[in-house]
């Protein structure tokens, strides 16, 4: 009797030190199971005398149900215990920052060069482009500024050996439109030129659109038109207006800088001038029967101006935080 006494105080120890549902599993059947020391005490009730039989079959099953509460009470324990750690497993900081999916944006130059080519496709001009080493000829020699010109020293050129240059202009792109075209001809050329120079306001390599139209009769003034008309509809300012400063282009008869109006004084943003009869005598158009104009203009410059940048190398580091501006 004693001994299952201690059996209720034996199996409250196991049961307390098992850690899992299958460990106490294991600890059941060792007080409860078939071979357990209940059931032989069952079988044992047999050889005792009749008297004592309810008795200890009573006790005998005292002791299966407190064995049993022990065993109810510490499964809850351990499945509580495995609920809660699963559930701080588990757990979801809300407050943390999401992942952000973050979008790219056009370049503030293309930005402008896609503009400029809108606009002007809007009046009828084609675009055409040329290559970006361009040989001697077309970069100079076909655009009156032969071998030798003091013109050359205007642009301080990259060579890439004797006879080939990474262009210095867009206006090549003239010369080479004019060959393979007939008359009229109405262009836009807009691409990267190249010349040894770097401050804030220059950059070795920069974009210039060149312009060019020509037919039978195309004046100085339709010139001024278009280039005024073209920047009114770039800066969305109908007040803008345009001076031309008389210059020398070797290209171009009667030559003019492009400046336009802005804050109370005047900027330069090109040049241009009417097409000179050499010019379009070397791609065999007849000076006597077509003229034509042409006028270049300082992608970059136009795009500070309509941006409020004031320094060039921005453009050309691509910094995400200056690009993230431009955001469109
Ligand atoms: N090509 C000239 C330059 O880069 C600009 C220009 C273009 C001038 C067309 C006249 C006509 O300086």
């Amino acid at each position: 009797m004693e001994n299952l006494k201690e059996l209720i105080k034996a199996a409250d120890l196991e049961f307390s030190q098992c850690k899992s549902l299958s460990d106490l599993d294991h600890a059941k059947a060792k007080y409860l199971g078939k071979s357990g020391p209940l059931t032989d005490a069952m079988r044992g009730l047999s050889s005792l005398p009749s008297e004592e039989k309810p008795k200890v079959g009573a006790l005998i099953n005292e002791i299966k149900q407190s064995i049993e509460k022990l065993l109810s009470d510490r499964r809850k324990t351990i499945q509580d215990d495995e609920l809660f750690s699963q559930l701080q497993n588990e757990t979801i900081d809300v407050t943390l920052p999401g992942k952000k999916q973050s979008q790219g944006s056009l370049h503030p130059i293309t930005l402008s060069m896609n503009r400029i080519q809108n606009l002007f496709h809007s009046i009828g001009f084609d675009l055409a482009t040329g290559p970006e080493i361009e040989d001697d000829f077309h970069n100079f020699t076909a655009l009156n500024i032969p071998e030798a010109h003091p013109a050359r020293a205007m642009h301080d050129t990259f060579y890439i050996d004797k006879t080939h240059v990474l262009r210095t202009h867009t206006s090549p792109v003239q010369v080479r439109y004019m060959k393979d075209n007939k008359p009229p001809l109405r262009i836009i050329s807009p691409g990267r030129v190249y010349r040894v120079d770097s401050d804030a306001t220059h950059s070795p390599m920069f974009h210039q659109v060149e312009g060019l139209w020509v037919d039978k009769q195309v004046s100085f003034a339709n010139l001024k038109s278009v280039v005024e008309d073209f920047l009114q509809n770039f800066f969305e300012d109908e007040s803008i207006l345009v001076r031309f400063r008389p210059s020398f282009f070797p290209f171009t008869e009667p030559s003019a800088e492009i400046d336009m109006s802005w804050n109370d004084g005047w900027l330069e943003i090109g040049g241009c001038g009417m097409i000179h009869p050499s010019v379009l005598s070397q791609v065999n158009i007849d000076p006597e029967e077509y003229q034509g104009f042409a006028f270049g203009l300082g992608v970059e410059r136009l795009t500070m101006i309509k941006y409020g940048v004031n320094d060039l190398r921005p453009f050309f580091t691509n910094d995400v935080r200056f690009l993230k501006k431009f955001e469109n």
